[in-house]
């Protein structure tokens, strides 16, 4: 069986860490871009003991289940310096790219940081800048995909329930039990992060990004969240429909009044409302 390192040799990462069980490979690649990381490291792991989410919350990766991985970004061209919305962008549009062409699934963003299949939520990702004071040193883009049942936790959002890509392909074929391959998921995620890479913001990337986006021409609902000591606590901001994305990686919403707004990422959330029915 190939190892890991030759499962990826083709893609040009500079540095590997694989670890049986990790606190978190977001964290890791913190640790990591401390002690000097070079451009497109790549921390994986099979288990995260203490992985994170978004506004909080804590993310599942038992272990021989899931992917989880964390790409360090620090080559920047200083006059187009990313943001954390467009790193969160690239990986949502290569997870979506990488399992059309493994399976042919049809998966959406949900914009910003999530990726539906049947509506349902298969991969979370966190992006995180890491700054030395004004110098932004680099952007770690931490992405987990729900690979096998036992990856799904017990306890989900129960406004978007979750799914892993060998329940979405039983529910396909109900006769067949395939087993996903998670190495081959890893390069091909690896593979269009990489290659979208230089074309961060461009009209072909937010095109592709687009054609992607889960509620288009849906009506949403957007809200903040706060997780205080466990208890999360929503708090509306906006209502409209999704038009698009806009250059800067902000969503583009119109309300019944036919305004044009734009949500910029943050801890912004999205949840569909019924005025679609
Ligand atoms: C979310 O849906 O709120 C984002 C989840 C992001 C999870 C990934 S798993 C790899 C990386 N390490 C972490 O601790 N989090 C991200």
């Amino acid at each position: 069986m190939l190892s890991l390192k030759e499962h990826l040799a083709d893609l040009p990462l500079q540095e590997i860490r694989y670890f049986d069980v990790i606190d978190s490979t977001n964290d890791e690649a913190k640790r990591w871009i401390e002690q000097e990381a070079p451009h497109c490291a790549l921390v994986v792991a099979d288990e995260q003991t203490a992985g994170r989410g978004r506004a909080g919350r804590q993310w599942f990766t038992p272990k021989n289940s899931a992917l989880a991985f964390s790409l360090i970004l620090s080559d920047f061209d200083k006059e187009r310096v990313p943001s954390v919305a467009w790193a969160t962008a690239l990986g949502a549009l290569a997870v979506c790219q990488a399992l059309e062409d493994l399976y042919e699934l049809p998966a959406t963003i949900k914009w910003p940081n999530d990726v539906l299949v049947f509506d349902k939520k298969i991969c979370g990702i966190l992006s995180e800048a890491f700054w030395n004071g004004d110098f932004l040193m680099a952007i770690i883009l931490g992405l987990g995909i729900n690979v096998a049942p036992s990856s799904l936790p017990e306890q989900v959002d129960p406004s978007l329930p979750a799914t892993c890509i060998e329940d979405c392909l039983k529910l396909r074929e109900p006769s067949q039990t395939k087993i996903a391959d998670r190495w081959q998921i890893l390069h091909s995620v690896l593979f269009y992060i990489l290659n979208w890479k230089s074309q961060l913001t461009t009209e072909e990337l937010i095109e592709a990004w687009e054609n992607r986006l889960a509620y288009r021409d849906k009506w949403v609902q957007a809200y903040t969240e706060v997780n205080d000591a466990g208890t999360l606590t929503s708090t509306q901001i906006k209502e409209g429909k999704v038009m698009g994305l806009s250059s800067d990686g902000s969503l583009i919403l119109i309300d019944g009044l036919g305004s044009i707004f734009h949500l910029q990422s943050g801890e912004i959330h999205l949840r569909p409302l019924d005025k679609n029915r």
